[in-house]
C-alpha cells in the first residue's frame, strides 16, 4: 500500500545524531584499538550520553553536548575497564568527523531542489555540528543549523523545538521533523510539528506523547513522503 504524503510542508528539520549521522561510526572508527568491544562501547556511550542530557535538564545543570559526550565516554570506558587517555582523545576527535548515513546527501539535494527549507535541530554544540556537516560536505544544503545551546537545555524541552519555527519563519504545522530517536520523534510531534519517525532499527513505539504522523525505515524515501 502506498504510504500517505504529508502536505503543506515548507521545511524539513532533521535531528543530527542517529538520524543524519551514524553514531556507531565513531567507535567503529577505532575498532583497530577496541577490537570486538567497539559495539559495546558505542551502545553504552550513546545511552549514557542521552541519559546525561535528560538528567542535566531535569536538575538544571546544563553543560554543552561536547562535555556531556566526553563524560559519557569516560563512564563507558570505565565500565568496560578501558584506561587509555590516547584512545579517549581519538574517540572524541572521531566524533567531530562522524559519518553521515549514505542516503543523506542525495536526499538533501532532492528536497532543496524542490524549494523546501532545510535545517538541523540538535543537542550538538555549534562547533560539533559545524564539524560534522563540513566533514560530510552537506553544510551548503542547510538554511539553518540550530543548536540547543541557544536555549541551554536539551531535547525534549519544548523551548528547543520552538527554535525551528522561530529561525525558519515557518509555522510548526508547516515543518516536517525527522528523527531516528523515537523519544525525539514523539516529543516533536507533541510540540506540534508534522513528524516522520525514521525508525532505522525497527524499534517499538514509545509510550510517551505523541504518535508521529508516519514512519520510514531510512531517509531515502523522504522526498516521496512530502507532498505539494
Ligand atoms: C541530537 C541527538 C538527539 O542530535 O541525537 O539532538
Amino acid at each position: 500500500m502506498k504510504e500517505p504524503r504529508l502536505t503543506n510542508i515548507s521545511a524539513c528539520v532533521f535531528d543530527a545524531y542517529g538520524t543524519l549521522f551514524d553514531v556507531n561510526s565513531v567507535a567503529h572508527g577505532a575498532a583497530d584499538m577496541l577490537g570486538d568491544r567497539w559495539q559495546a562501547l558505542s551502545d553504552l556511550w550513546r545511552s549514557k550520553q542521552l541519559q546525561y542530557t535528560w538528567l542535566r535538564g531535569l536538575a538544571g545543570h546544563h553543560a554543552d553536548f561536547w562535555q556531556v559526550t566526553g563524560d559519557a565516554l569516560d563512564y563507558a570506558m570505565a565500565s568496560l575497564s578501558i584506561d587509555d587517555p590516547a584512545l579517549r582523545e581519538r574517540l572524541m576527535q572521531l566524533y567531530l568527523s562522524i559519518a553521515a548515513y549514505p542516503e543523506v546527501p542525495a536526499m538533501l539535494s532532492t528536497l532543496k531542489a524542490r524549494g523546501l527549507k532545510l535545517a538541523i535541530l540538535s543537542n550538538g554544540s555549534p562547533a560539533m555540528l559545524a564539524a560534522a556537516v563540513a566533514n560530510s560536505g552537506i553544510d551548503t544544503h542547510f538554511d539553518a543549523v540550530i543548536s540547543v545551546e541557544e536555549v541551554r537545555v536539551f531535547k525534549p524541552h519544548p523551548d528547543v523545538y520552538a527554535l525551528a519555527p522561530q529561525r525558519l519563519g515557518v509555522p510548526k504545522e508547516g515543518i516536517c521533523f525527522l528523527s531516528s530517536n523515537g523519544w525525539d520523534a514523539f516529543s516533536a510531534k507533541a510540540f506540534g510539528f508534522k513528524v516522520l519517525w525514521c525508525n532505522r532499527f525497527g524499534q517499538a513505539p514509545e509510550r510517551i506523547p505523541a504518535m508521529p504522523d508516519g514512519e520510514i525505515a531510512d531517509l531515502s524515501v523522504l522526498p516521496e513522503r512530502i507532498g505539494a
